[in-house]
């Protein structure tokens, strides 16, 4: 093993001392140096997080996009999609599913729909915080700071904007009319307005390096997120990345083990990207620091159009089935299935000192 990675894994025992340097190594590492990377990633998660895994119900509930994103299927001009839209009472009765299953968390989550105006989904947040016993969390792209604050005092509890990429030029290529200094500047109100912030990035996009994705953790350990959604790209076909490279299962663990030691106390999830390029994608990264997974919670009818990359899994299952799916990858890999709300730490003020 280099002696820089034994070095960097050294450090990891003050996180915050970690370079983007040392993380980078750490990223770089090879398949030896992996098994060592990962054990103590795993060590850290049991360690600071333990070993209840959080399950969050997403509801995807809008696959309308005014968004034009290079990657991502639900761009505007992917014609070859079906758009659907659900109304209010059904988003409702969405989430009474979810936390009829048990769910403690459910994430609304949808392309940038502006046919559902602030007031509607204020409504809609303020109806489920009333109705049923969950922390909810939005995940519905660029709004205003007004917009923001409003679904705050309906009641939501976390918001979902990944960063994508810290790359600034990849960035604004990747996502037209957008850039990284207004993704920062939206995060920082999020926080501002007392929200449970988390963000995230691809692994594997075209242009993208290991100093890259450490650079991609450091700027979450600045922004101080709560939640870090660290997925790979899969290239989709109908969008103009549909032949590049793909991010690998390796490239992805040994990110999401880097950020866990980067951020010991943050909500890493076990993707549903991941669980889609390897069959035992989400144990493995349970296995790399993960402690949340997200079950798809929308209606089976609804699916198939939700498709931001090719062959994501689920597209047959109901919610019951993907709930009970993620219940057995939980047990299966030694794991028990958490009852709380699985709060950030912070906002629970259990991280002090780590
Ligand atoms: N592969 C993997 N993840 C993707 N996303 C969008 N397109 C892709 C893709 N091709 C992720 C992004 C975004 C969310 C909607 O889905 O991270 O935040
Ligand atoms: Fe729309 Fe988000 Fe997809 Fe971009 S990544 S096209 S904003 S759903």
């Amino acid at each position: 093993m280099r002696t820089e990675f034994l070095e960097a894994l050294e450090r990891a025992s003050k996180p915050e001392e970690l370079t983007k340097d040392d993380l980078t190594v750490l990223i770089s590492a090879d398949k030896e140096e992996s098994a060592e990377l990962f054990r103590l990633a795993d060590q850290v998660r049991s360690r600071v997080m333990g070993d209840e895994v959080h399950l969050r119900g997403v509801i995807e509930f809008s696959n309308y996009c005014r968004k034009n994103c290079l990657y991502c299927g639900l761009r505007r001009d992917n014609s070859a999609l079906l758009r659907y839209r659900m109304k209010p009472d059904e988003i409702i009765e969405g989430a009474r599913r979810a936390a009829g299953l048990g769910c403690r968390t459910v994430v609304l989550q949808s392309g940038e729909d502006g046919f559902y105006s602030a007031q509607m989904l204020a409504e809609v947040v303020f109806r489920i915080k009333k109705e049923l016993d969950v922390a909810v969390t939005l995940s519905v792209g660029d709004r205003s700071r007004e917009e923001y604050a409003l679904f705050k005092e309906a009641g939501a509890d976390r918001y979902l904007l990944k960063h994508e990429t810290c790359d600034a030029k990849l960035f604004a290529e990747l996502r037209p009319g957008t850039s990284l200094k207004g993704r920062l500047k939206r995060l920082r109100w999020l926080r501002e307005l007392g929200y449970q912030v988390g963000s995230g990035n691809m692994v594997g996009l075209p242009g993208q390096t290991a100093e890259t994705l450490a650079g991609d953790i450091i700027l979450m350990r600045e922004m101080e997120v709560e939640m870090a959604g660290i997925g790979p790209f899969i290239p989709n076909k109908q969008t103009p990345l549909g032949s590049c490279k793909g991010g690998t299962l390796e490239m992805t663990l040994k990110t999401l083990a880097a950020a866990r030691l980067a951020l010991p106390c943050v909500h890493l999830p076990a993707t549903t990207a991941v669980a889609t390029i390897h069959p035992s994608g989400r144990v493995k990264a349970l296995q790399c620091g993960a402690n949340v997974i997200m079950p798809n919670i929308t209606p089976l009818k609804y699916r198939e159009s939700y498709l931001i990359y090719p062959d994501k899994i689920g597209l047959n299952d109901t919610p019951e089935e993907s709930y009970s799916r993620v219940v057995n990858t939980v047990l299966s890999a030694g794991r028990s299935i958490s009852r709380g709300y699985g709060h950030s730490l912070k906002y629970e003020r259990k991280c002090a000192g780590i």
